[in-house]
């Protein structure tokens, strides 16, 4: 039934005549700030902490995927600033959560950033706004956690605030998308907050999919970053097997492309990084305990991807005896790329990490270069690479190692000079591919 609070609001969206706060002002959060304030939608960001708010407010990025020019032109235009203050919370028309959804130490889902996030927005909450949950977590935590935080208030859902989910696909650093060209999927819970939901997305992303309940949508999410870990579980395994068969699994995935239906191209790498596709996939798996309902799929892939740095190890180790007749111990080793994915600088959850603990329990002495990465931030699982400054790239440097691995293959790095200068090059992400008879030895891995 249309409600006073779903006519207001779409006059509101029709007269561009509403505010939007976005809670969290990382990865997800900026970019999605940016491309509202491009289409002129006054945005103020909430983030804990106030060193970013004072970067952001003096019109300056602190992310290498969202350019500083942005963000000045944005406060320039009056469109957009940022605050620790949650007080405010109550002054958007909108207001968007876009924080952390890590794991805890046993493998379960934290939840504690979006129940802080709730308490805030119950704390000021007033009739007419929207809260629009966009962080992953499994299907059911709207209905578990945030709509009983709000429903606190006394005030009533669908009368006077709607709730609505939409998950993030953002992909830091994909150049092909932008936040605005990637489909956007929304789910709610009745006909009105959907028709919100589409109407407000709608006025700054290209495509609006929806689908008929928030847990639908929250399954949407989670659905696709399954999806990636168990299709890239899949090719490492293969790998591995070709690799003891003596086949290019690089050459084989180029080829299986080709083929115009059922088959889509999954890339091995040195195991899995990044906020998401490592960790929400256990959301699912926590919650499918309560059900019941084993996942082995998503248990299997998890173990198949944290595998892969040892197995990196080993190809090294190996590289070593075949060419210089002796161990890891004692051996220097450079590590080419410590950021989880290419040309961008989030170390989160790197299997750079891991790799370079196993090489130095091994008795190795580990550098690093990274273009994108001057140092290594404090890292509770890795404290002994907190801190640690990545080494220039210079071809008598490169001499002085015994083995280069090339981890990430960031595109700024010259693999025509690793090839040159390096004395064994172990590549787990096939970036010799157009030099590899320039290499004195090279392996894959
Ligand atoms: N990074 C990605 O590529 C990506 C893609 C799709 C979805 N997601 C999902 O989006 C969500 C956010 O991820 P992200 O990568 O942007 O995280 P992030 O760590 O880059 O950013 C989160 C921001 O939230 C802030 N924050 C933490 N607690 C807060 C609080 N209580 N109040 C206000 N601000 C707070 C942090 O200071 C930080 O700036 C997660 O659920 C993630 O799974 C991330």
């Amino acid at each position: 039934m249309p409600t006073p609070l779903h006519q207001t609001l779409l006059h509101k969206i029709a007269r561009n005549d509403f505010s939007v706060g976005i809670i969290g002002l990382g990865y997800v959060g900026l970019p999605l700030a940016m491309s509202m304030t491009r289409k002129n939608i006054k945005v103020t960001g909430f983030d804990i902490d106030p060193t970013k708010c004072d970067v952001l407010n003096g019109g300056e990025s602190y992310l290498e995927t969202v350019k500083s020019a942005d963000i000045k032109s944005a406060r320039t235009a009056k469109c957009f600033e940022a605050t620790s203050d949650m007080k405010r919370l109550r002054e958007p028309d909108f207001i968007i959560i876009c924080v952390p959804t890590p794991l805890d130490a046993h493998k379960s889902p934290d939840l504690s950033y979006i129940e802080i996030s709730s308490k805030d927005i119950a704390a000021t909450l007033r009739k007419g706004q929207v809260i629009s949950l966009e962080s992953t977590t499994y299907p059911g935590t709207m209905e578990d956690i945030v709509k009983p935080i709000l429903a606190e208030t006394g005030l009533s859902l669908d009368q006077d605030y709607m709730v609505i989910y939409s998950p993030e696909r953002e992909d830091p650093g994909n150049r092909d998308f932008k936040t605005n060209t990637i489909p956007k999927v929304v789910g709610a819970d009745t006909p009105e907050s959907l028709e919100i939901a589409e109407k407000f997305y709608g006025l700054f992303i290209d495509k609006v999919v929806s689908v008929k309940n928030i847990r639908t949508a929250e399954a949407v999410k989670i659905t696709e970053n399954i999806f990636r870990a168990v299709n890239i579980a899949m090719v490492n395994e293969l790998k591995v097997i070709y690799d003891r068969m003596d086949i290019d699994v690089w050459e084989v995935v180029e080829a299986a492309k080709t083929k115009p239906f059922g088959y889509m191209p999954f890339y091995p790498g040195p195991g899995l990084g990044g906020h998401c596709i490592p960790i929400d996939p256990f959301y699912l798996t926590w919650k499918a305990r309560e059900f019941d309902t084993a996942t082995r799929f998503i248990e299997l892939a998890g173990e198949i991807n944290l595998s892969m740095p040892r197995y990196v190890a080993e190809k090294t180790m190996h590289a070593m005896n075949k060419i210089h007749k002796r161990g890891l111990n004692g051996s220097k080793i450079l590590i080419c790329g410590i950021a989880y994915k290419k040309n961008v600088n989030d170390q989160r959850e790197t299997p750079a990490f891991p790799l370079i603990k196993i090489l130095e329990e091994q008795g190795a002495q580990v550098d690093f270069h990274d273009p994108y990465i001057p140092e290594v931030l404090p890292n509770r699982h890795f404290p002994e690479i907190s801190g640690r400054k990545s080494v220039p790239l210079t071809a008598e440097g490169l001499e002085k190692y015994d083995a280069v691995l090339i981890i990430t293959d960031h595109d700024s790095i010259s693999y025509k000079d690793i090839a040159k200068s390096a004395r064994v090059i172990v590549d787990t992400r096939n970036a010799m591919k157009n030099y590899a008879t320039e290499c004195a030895a090279l392996f894959k891995a």
